[in-house]
């Protein structure tokens, strides 16, 4: 491990080269993000403010982060999970002199260590996938939030959190929900994970999705878009739900309905996609195929429940990068992926940098956004605040232009007429 007191703690510096070429292949997808770049590093509006990042260590995250320091930023960075970071990355960073503390296969103890070290130094801005750094900031190190201007949730699980814990009156400071900016979850979540979702489970199993019957835990965003993909393979979708409008959707959009204990019966591979616990467990574990391969790409390892499979298994061993083989009391063996982490991220690089691009030119905004309000005395109270519209159609509005295509825009007669209550038959 290389390990410079104060400055970074990543796996390996030699790596450097092969993450610079990674972020160089990045960039060339971020149109979004470069051109934000090239805006703002002329004013560098960052400039003595420090910002820090707890968000998974990819070759788009370096992307960000050097964007924002190009833009005049001081950032300090720790992944979100302890299987996302990419080694090259981190060690890239590092050398560039990022202050980094990441890299892949840390425990949970390290895990806390390295937030810890981000904020040291007390940041003004925090930028958060899944809440853990913001949850660090309220329960151990309040003082913290005295001078924090605001903060920024990436993903969907810590924007419900961090919502649950401003209608309880318990927020610090303000916090953007990126997340659920148009130009993130219907994009990102559906299509980036869609893709990525199943990059990593055909990287750590190499099987034929075609004809198999494949599970989908929940008919959000994410679990919407790895149905989509995974029936564009040839895959027969099944999924289960708990919200009503969700199943109907999914049975609308062609896939079978049904309970877990019912497709844990029938299914061959199974992804979890709901942010909640326990959503396929021993009983299901129990009545699964023999081979069945079982994965989750929500937010946190709770998904599975792990235990209760150990519980009723003889035998367990690693069969391939990523994948981990029990044997069942009855014989069977079952096939978990990445240890229950998200797949896409852990046994793949995440999601493609053309999706990300437009995630983080929304998180360049919020925290845009922040340090303008606070030069400007805007308000600043702690609340979960949402991305404004136009920003969301700005975005998709360079995005289209960088992809080549033009859309046709409202004539003032069509801008009337949307507006005419007098208008009828
Ligand atoms: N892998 C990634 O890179 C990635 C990217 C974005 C979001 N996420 C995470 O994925 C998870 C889902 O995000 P989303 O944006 O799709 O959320 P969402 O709210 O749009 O969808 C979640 C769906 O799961 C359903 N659900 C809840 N409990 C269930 C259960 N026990 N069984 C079946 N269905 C259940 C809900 O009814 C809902 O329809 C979150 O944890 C989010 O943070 C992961």
């Amino acid at each position: 491990m290389d390990h410079k007191e104060g400055s970074y703690k990543v796996r390996d510096l030699g790596l450097a080269d092969a993450g610079r070429l990674r972020m160089e292949w990045a960039e060339t997808r971020m149109p979004v993000l470069k051109r934000l770049r090239e805006e703002f590093s002329q004013t560098k509006p960052f400039e003595g403010y420090r910002i820090t990042g707890c968000l998974h260590v990819t070759k788009e995250t370096g992307v960000l982060i050097e964007t924002f320091a190009a833009c005049g930023a001081e950032v300090a960075w720790s992944g979100c999970n302890p299987l996302s970071t990419n080694d090259e990355v981190a060690a890239a960073l590092a050398v560039a002199g990022i202050e980094i503390y990441a890299w892949y296969g840390m425990n949970t103890e390290e895990f806390y260590w390295c937030i810890d070290r981000t904020i040291d130094k007390p940041p003004h801005l925090t930028l958060d996938d899944g809440a853990d750094l913001i949850f660090t900031v309220h329960n151990r190190h309040r003082h913290l939030a005295d001078t924090i201007i605001g903060g920024s949730e990436e993903t969907t699980t810590g924007v419900h959190r961090l919502r649950a814990m401003a209608d309880d009156g318990k927020l610090l400071y303000p916090v953007y929900a990126v997340n659920d900016a148009e130009t993130k979850w219907d994009f990102d979540n559906v299509y980036g994970t869609g893709q990525s979702t199943l990059d990593g489970i055909l990287r750590s199993t190499s099987v034929l999705l075609a004809g198999k019957n494949f599970v989908v835990a929940g008919y959000g965003h994410c679990g919407r878009g790895v149905a989509m993909r995974a029936a564009g393979m040839g895959a027969n979708v099944i999924v289960t739900e708990v919200k009503p409008t969700a199943a109907l959707k999914a049975t609308l959009e062609g896939h079978r309905v049904m309970t877990m204990d019912q497709a844990a019966e029938i299914g061959q591979i199974f992804v979890t996609a709901t942010g909640m616990r326990d959503v396929i467990r021993g009983r299901h574990f129990a009545k699964m195929q023999d081979g069945a391969i079982i994965c989750n790409t929500g937010h946190y390892d709770v998904e599975l429940n792990l235990q209760e499979l150990a519980e009723i298994s003889s035998d367990t061993r690693m069969v391939r990068p990523d994948n981990r083989e029990y044997t069942l009391d009855n014989g069977n063996r079952i096939f978990v992926l990445a240890d229950g982490r998200l797949v896409n991220l852990a046994a793949a690089e995440g999601h493609p940098s053309e999706v990300m691009d437009m995630s983080f030119a929304n998180q360049f905004m919020a925290h845009l956004n922040l340090i303008r309000a606070h030069e400007s005395g805007g308000d600043l109270s702690p609340r979960i605040i949402d991305l404004p519209v136009e920003l969301d159609q700005h975005i998709g509005a360079i995005k289209l232009e960088t992809m080549g295509l033009s859309i046709d825009s409202l004539t003032e007669e069509q801008v009337a007429y949307e507006s005419d209550y007098a208008a009828g038959t």
